[in-house]
């Protein structure tokens, strides 16, 4: 009787999470208004980034944004640390989630380019997801 009543409420849970879970990412995906094009973060304040360059990757990276009238497009922002420490600067752009790996101020006018106006993200720049090591010292 106990496995019945157990299993019955088991059931009665999933068919509940399965309707209304689903409904509610289907609203949140269709539904959600689009703010931005792309959305771009740059890891400026973790162990390494601020180090490897990242504060002046981030500000030439705005100031382009902004030369270009990209502004209400295109929103560039500062992050903390991605947990991927020792391969930056490390830029991660969304909705696409391209991870740039160790990117410099002259890789920034073809990511702009190519990948935030023309939706080619730069192959070359991919980030391999080799800096976890370094995070967790
Ligand atoms: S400092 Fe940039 S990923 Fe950790």
């Amino acid at each position: 009787m106990l496995d019945w009543l157990f299993f019955q409420l088991a059931a009665f849970w999933s068919s509940f999470r399965n309707t209304f879970g689903k409904q509610s990412y289907i609203y949140m995906t269709e539904q959600s208004p689009k703010v931005f094009e792309k959305h771009v973060f740059v890891c400026v304040s973790g162990k390494t980034c601020p180090q490897e360059g990242a504060c002046e990757v981030f500000d030439a990276l705005r100031k382009e944004i902004f030369e270009r009238g990209l502004k209400s497009k295109i929103r560039i922002n500062k992050s903390g640390c991605f947990d991927q420490c020792g391969n930056g600067p490390l830029i991660v752009v969304y909705p696409d989630q391209v991870w740039y790996a160790k990117v410099q101020i002259d890789d920034l006018k073809e990511i702009v380019e190519e990948h935030l106006l023309k939706d080619r993200p730069v192959e070359r720049l991919f980030y391999d997801g080799s800096g976890r090591k370094a995070c967790t010292r």
